[in-house]
């Protein structure tokens, strides 16, 4: 399969350049900066992109590819793309001359092109594109012409045609650069001669094939947690190995309302698996998070409670099936990469360190990671592909502590249900308003609050409960979504009117940072 490298440089945006080259139908994969040459030769790349940086490359110490990665890439004639950062990195290595700029270009501006062909095919002479950048290409290298200009940055973008490299001052792969795409497409198909083999459905068999040779006739666990990741992964491993894959879906007793009966459905009743596993834990969790507030504290018990039980019941199933050598885990490729380069986004990987196990012991188990190279979007679209229901594709994320760090203050099982009744009515109304799928998450909180109301003629002194609606694309970053008053109004009128215990809704009208989505 034809691949098109990014060498990281330490950008937030290097997911973003993977990601859109994909979405072209060539497989993409990141690459630390100083990979080596042994490393591109074993993947044969057709493509590289050098990604942009925080760094200005004439520091010291600043991450620079190594020099036999310079000397392969031109013995191979191998095509590279620099944006940004990586822009300067060609100006620097093939001799240019690249200087600080006088004042820092951050935003939208529109370049000039002075050739429409090649990288530029098919674009109009003015073009829409994002800057954020710092330093500037000053003199072009031997060979290189320019490409586009601004009217403050004469080199926007410059190539050399014969070596097949290019390199752009601004960061193509953000959509405020608005042919951003087309630049990708034609450096993939114009420049690479890639072929756009990379389809899920392409994938599946492949990745099939591969957990048969590795598991041969032995058995695998999963933590199932009725999200997509483990849903997903429980299917391909289902067609790969039937009943040989056991799925442990633990109740720690602070899941949403009905959520236990559905998981059970789905994979007992829907999807058949023979090898489902309840383990309903909801008193143990509930007895050991009494009289807890301390929301750290509530993580810790229930992470470690988590784990007690999965151990517990994964050795009980060892007694019965003695060759269950590996437990599946649903790690995606942001995790992956997040925890290997260290560069930014560490709170997705911390994020799920709550969801991924760690190995009983005694059970010695190989780990398993169907979804390693894939990223959300692609997994949703495996889901379907494997005949997963929408219903469970587009669940919002959901935290590991569940409830708990949305019950705030003491847990008891009342206060739970409480909290349970109420969510359900805001997930129920942000469906039928038709807005599910457009934010990122949606809920009830249940705050440590009396507050004084009238029913009738009478006075009540009840709880009040928040209501919490974000949108986001990563969970680094969120807005509270702002909602037709008419929803919230809906939705405020249920809750107070269906649940008893609530008399007062209020809707969190704070941004992350510096607030966090959840409470606690
Ligand atoms: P915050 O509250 O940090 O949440 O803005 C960001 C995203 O992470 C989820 N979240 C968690 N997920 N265990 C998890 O598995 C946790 O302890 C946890 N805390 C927050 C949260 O729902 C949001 O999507």
């Amino acid at each position: 399969m034809d691949t098109v490298l990014v060498l990281d440089f330490g950008s937030q945006l290097a997911h973003l350049i993977a990601r859109r080259i994909r979405d072209l139908g060539v497989y993409s994969e990141i690459v630390p900066f100083n990979t080596t040459k042994a490393n591109i030769q074993a993947i044969n790349p057709v493509g590289i992109v050098l990604s942009g940086g925080p760094s200005s490359v004439y520091d010291e110490g600043v991450p620079l590819p190594l020099p036999e990665f310079w000397d392969y890439v031109e013995e191979k004639k191998i095509p590279l793309l620099g944006l940004c950062y990586g822009h300067h990195l060609i100006g620097q290595h093939f001799k240019g001359k690249v200087v600080p700029h006088k004042e820092k270009e951050f935003g939208k501006a529109t370049i000039t092109l002075k050739q429409q062909k090649t990288i530029f095919q098919s674009l109009d002479k003015e073009e829409i594109v994002w800057m954020s950048h710092g330093d500037q290409v000053e003199e072009l290298p031997e060979g290189y012409e320019i490409f586009a200009s601004t009217e403050t940055c004469p080199i926007a973008a410059m190539g050399n045609i014969q070596k097949k490299v290019y390199s752009f001052q601004f960061h193509a792969e953000v959509n405020h650069t608005v042919n951003g795409r087309k630049m990708f497409e034609n450096f993939l198909f114009g420049i690479c001669e890639a072929k756009p083999t990379w389809k899920i459905e392409n994938w599946v068999e492949t990745a099939i094939s591969q957990i048969q040779e590795t598991v041969q006739d032995k058995q695998v666990i999963l933590g199932l947690s009725g999200g997509v990741d483990s849903s997903v992964v429980a299917m391909l491993l289902k067609q790969a190995i039937g009943e040989r894959v056991h799925l442990i879906f633990v109740n720690n007793g602070v899941l949403r309302k009905g959520e236990v009966a559905q998981v059970c459905d789905w994979f007992e009743n829907k999807f058949h698996f023979e090898n489902f596993h309840m383990v309903d834990a909801e008193d143990l969790f509930l007895e050991r998070l009494k009289g807890i507030s301390d929301p750290e504290e509530k993580r810790k018990i229930i992470g470690h409670t988590f784990i007690e039980v999965f151990e517990a019941k994964a050795l009980d199933l060892e007694k019965t099936y003695p060759n269950i050598d590996y437990l599946a885990q649903g790690t995606i490729y942001p995790d992956r990469v997040e925890s290997q380069a260290g560069s930014g986004g560490k709170s997705s990987s911390k994020i799920k360190s709550h969801h991924n196990l760690a190995l009983p012991d005694d059970m010695k188990l190989k780990i398993l990671e169907p979804l390693r190279d894939l990223y959300k979007d692609e997994v949703r679209e495996l889901g379907r592909e494997l005949g997963l229901p929408a219903g469970l594709i587009e669940r919002h994320p959901f935290p590991g502590p569940g409830l708990a760090v949305r019950c705030i203050g003491d847990i008891t099982k009342e206060r739970l249900d409480i909290l349970r009744e109420a969510d359900a009515i805001v997930i129920e109304e942000i469906k039928q308003a038709g807005l599910y799928n457009e934010v990122w998450q949606a809920f009830a909180v249940y705050l440590p609050v009396k507050s004084v109301g009238v029913m009738g003629d009478f006075r009540t002194f009840e709880n009040v409960c928040a209501v919490r609606i974000v949108e986001s694309i990563d969970a680094m970053t969120a807005n509270f979504a702002k909602l037709d008053w008419n929803v919230l109004e809906r939705i405020s009128t249920r809750i107070i009117n269906e649940v008893r215990g609530f008399n007062r809704v209020v809707y969190d009208i704070s941004n992350k940072p510096p607030s966090t989505i959840e409470f606690e």
